[in-house]
C-alpha cells in the first residue's frame, strides 16, 4: 500500500483520477467497502451512465460578466450546489478521519454531512470545522439513544439533520463479502457507542423476517416523530418516489435528498438522475430537492440543477481524495469540480445557478429535439 500523498500531481485532473490513486492507498478488503456497490452494482453502474445520456446544449455569446456558482441553501451561503454526501468511516480511507473531510469543506466553501456512522465523535469533527455541518440520521431501534444522538448534534452545532430512509437493512454487497471486509479494531462507530444494538444480521444470512433489525426498522410516524424532537430542518434522504416524496412532505420534512445510496442497498432501481424529475414535481418546489449518485463532473452537476435539483453530494469520489491526499485530495477535488461547473454554464450559457435549467438539456420538451448521430452527417 502507498502513503498518502502530500502534493496533486497533474494526472490528478478529474474526480475519477482519484479511484486508481485511492485504490493503491487503502487496503483490498477496505477498498471493496468504500467502494462497492450492491448486488451485480447495475444501479451503481447506471448512476453515472445515466448522466452521459443527456445532452447538453451550447450556447454562445452571451455575457459571462460577474458570473458565480454561489449557491442559497436551507439558510446555507455555499461556493457551489455542491456538498459532501454523508459516508462512514472516513478513517478506512485516511487516517486524519472526518476532520480532515471537514477541514476540506471549510476551505472550499461547502457543507459536509456527518454520518451516524463517523468513526471520529461527532463533537470532534464539529470542533475542527469550518465548514458549516449537517448530521447524518439513522433513526436507532432505541429511540431514547436516538433522541440523545439529536441533541449531541444540536449541542455541537450541527445545522440540519439529514435522517437516511432507503437502507433499514445493509445492501447485499458481495463485492464486500467476498473480500472478507470486517471492520479494524482502530476505525468503530464511536458515536452509537453504549446503544443495545439489536445483534448484525446481514442480509444474506437465512432469513430477515422476524428479526429484531428488520422489527425496529423505521417507518413514516418516526419521521413525524422525528420532526417533533428538533427545531433543526429535518431533510430526508433517500427518497426515490414520488408518492413517498409527498408522504415526506406531510411528515413535515424541509428538504429530500433523491438518493439510492450509491447503488449500496436495493440493485436494480433506475439512476438517481432518472428519478429526479417525478420527485420534483410531486415536490411543486414546497421544499428544496437535492440528489446524490454518480456525480462526477461539472456537467453532471448541470445536468442535476437542469432537471431540477438545488444542489448535488458527491459520495466515493470524496473517499478516493481522501486516501489518495487527505485534507488537501477532498479540497483539490472539490475545486477541480466547481472548476468544471463554472465552464458547463459558460458554454451553456447561465451567468447565474438561477439561470440553469431544463433549456440547457437537449430534452424533447426544451426546445430542438437530439436526433443522435444521424443528425451531424
Ligand atoms: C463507503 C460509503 C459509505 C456510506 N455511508 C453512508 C452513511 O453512513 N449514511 C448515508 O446516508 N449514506 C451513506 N452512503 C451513501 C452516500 O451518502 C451517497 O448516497 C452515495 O455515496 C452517492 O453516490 P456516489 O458515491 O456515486 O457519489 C455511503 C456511501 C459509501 C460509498
Amino acid at each position: 500500500m502507498l502513503p498518502p500523498l502530500d502534493h496533486i500531481p497533474p494526472d490528478l485532473a478529474s474526480l475519477s483520477d482519484y479511484e486508481a490513486f485511492g485504490r493503491a492507498r487503502v487496503a483490498p478488503a477496505a477498498w471493496a467497502y468504500l467502494n462497492a456497490g450492491a448486488g451485480d452494482e447495475w444501479t451503481m453502474r447506471e448512476n453515472i451512465a445515466a448522466f452521459a445520456r443527456l445532452p447538453l446544449r451550447s450556447r454562445v455569446l452571451r455575457s459571462m460578466r460577474e458570473g458565480s456558482t454561489a449557491t442559497h441553501l436551507l439558510g446555507l451561503e455555499l461556493e457551489a450546489p455542491i456538498m459532501l454526501a454523508p459516508t462512514a468511516y472516513h478513517s478506512l480511507a485516511h487516517s486524519d478521519g472526518e476532520s480532515a473531510t471537514a477541514l476540506a469543506a471549510g476551505a472550499t466553501g461547502t457543507c459536509m454531512v456527518v454520518s451516524t456512522q463517523a468513526s471520529q465523535p461527532i463533537e470532534d469533527i464539529a470542533a475542527s470545522a469550518t465548514a458549516p455541518l449537517w448530521f447524518q440520521l439513522y433513526i436507532q431501534p432505541d429511540r431514547a439513544f436516538t433522541r440523545a444522538l439529536i441533541q449531541r448534534a444540536e449541542a455541537a452545532g450541527y445545522r440540519a439533520l439529514v435522517v437516511t430512509v432507503d437502507a433499514p437493512v445493509n445492501g447485499l454487497r458481495n463485492a464486500e463479502a467476498r473480500a472478507g471486509f470486517v471492520l479494524p479494531p482502530q476505525v468503530r462507530p464511536v458515536n452509537l457507542a453504549g446503544m443495545q444494538l439489536p445483534p448484525a444480521e446481514a442480509p444474506s444470512s437465512a432469513s430477515l423476517f422476524g428479526t429484531a433489525i428488520i422489527d425496529h426498522a423505521p417507518v413514516w410516524d418516526d419521521i413525524a416523530w422525528l420532526r417533533t424532537q428538533t427545531r433543526l430542518p429535518v431533510i430526508v434522504k433517500g427518497i426515490t418516489d414520488p408518492d413517498d416524496a409527498r408522504l415526506a412532505l406531510e411528515c413535515g420534512v424541509d428538504g429530500i435528498i433523491v438518493s439510492n445510496h450509491g447503488g449500496r442497498v436495493l440493485d436494480g432501481v433506475p439512476a438517481s438522475i432518472d428519478l429526479l424529475p417525478a420527485v420534483v414535481e410531486a415536490v411543486e418546489g414546497w421544499v428544496p430537492v437535492l440528489m446524490d449518485g454518480g456525480v462526477r463532473r461539472g456537467n453532471d452537476v448541470l445536468r442535476a440543477l437542469a432537471l431540477g435539483a438545488q444542489a448535488v453530494l458527491i459520495g466515493r469520489p470524496v473517499l478516493h481524495a481522501l486516501a489518495t491526499a487527505g485534507a488537501l485530495g477532498v479540497a483539490h477535488a472539490i475545486r477541480v469540480l466547481r472548476a468544471e461547473l463554472e465552464l458547463a454554464m459558460a458554454l451553456t450559457g447561465c451567468r447565474t445557478i438561477a439561470d440553469i435549467g431544463r433549456q440547457c438539456l437537449h430534452l424533447p420538451d426544451a426546445g430542438p429535439v437530439f436526433t443522435g448521430r444521424s443528425a451531424l452527417r
